[in-house]
């Protein structure tokens, strides 16, 4: 095949796809176009001009090993760390100040971590509560979808427990009842598994495909369980902050 061959039928593709063109960030939900993020300290490149694009209602897996830039990649993908070089576009806008991220965070993404990052002190309800504080207009609308929430992942009856008193699979399914406060539209998850034994942490990442369906919202886990990779739609794999392949694994359920 020829290189102009190839570029009509790419160009084809594209048109017929309505694959956005490379300077905008709109059709995915989310694009990294050559995004870089070097840590200072020790000048580590933790990712290295990466692109990629997550679509609307997609289930993702980042895969790689320890230290190749997964949680940063993440942290980029959120605003919580912010790029030095590239551009990261969410839902077609590439948010430039703090504030902006902030404002699109709480209204678009859900984020669960490894080590749940809860408020301890604080109950079950209480923590699913806090994003939405200057969202939902009035606190009886917050606790009545704090209840829902807590429900939702078959928690009810823990709503009044602070987190301490929880077990960790427990805690996780706060987080992710909390990381649905806003109705987002992507769920990120940082190895959500990492701290559970393998029958909770198979509950877990139930919930989570079941909640990606449920609210239609996009799911990209990060995880070193190739069970979970296999379950994704398309995996993606890191090595030295670098995307060194991507699977298509089967359609999006
Ligand atoms: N705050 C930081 N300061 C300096 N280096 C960091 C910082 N956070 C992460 N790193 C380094 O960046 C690289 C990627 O880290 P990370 O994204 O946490 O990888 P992974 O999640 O794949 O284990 C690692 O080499 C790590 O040591
Ligand atoms: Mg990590």
């Amino acid at each position: 095949m020829t290189d102009s061959t190839e570029d009509d039928r790419v160009n084809a593709s594209r048109q017929a796809e309505s694959i956005p063109s490379p300077e905008s960030g709109s059709g995915a939900l989310i694009r990294f176009d050559r995004v870089s993020r070097t840590y200072p300290r020790g000048q580590v490149r933790a990712i290295r001009e990466v692109s990629l694009q997550i679509e609307l209602e997609e289930y993702v897996a980042v895969t790689g090993p320890s230290g190749s830039g997964k949680s940063t990649l993440l942290y980029l993908a959120c605003g919580l760390d912010r790029a030095d070089a590239g551009t990261v576009w969410l839902d077609g806008t590439a948010p430039k100040s703090t504030a902006e991220w902030t404002r699109l965070r709480s209204t678009r993404i859900g984020f669960v971590f490894q080590t749940f990052q809860l408020i301890a002190g604080l109950t079950a309800a209480e923590n699913v509560e806090l994003p939405m504080l200057g969202v939902a207009t009035s606190e009886k609308k917050r606790r009545k979808r704090a209840a829902a929430l807590l429900e939702r992942v078959g928690l009810s009856d823990r709503a009044k427990h602070r987190i301490a008193e929880l077990s960790g699979g427990e805690a996780q399914r706060v987080a992710i009842a909390r990381a649905l406060a806003n109705s987002p539209s992507v769920i990120f998850a940082d190895e959500p598994t990492g701290n559970l034994d393998s029958h909770t942490a198979r509950e877990i990442l139930s919930l989570l495909e079941d909640v990606r369906k449920n609210e239609k919202a996009a799911l990209v886990i990060v995880t070193h369980d190739d069970l979970i990779a296999e379950r994704a739609s398309r995996v993606i794999h890191l090595w030295d902050g670098q995307v060194v392949g991507e699977e298509l694994r089967r359609e999006p359920a």
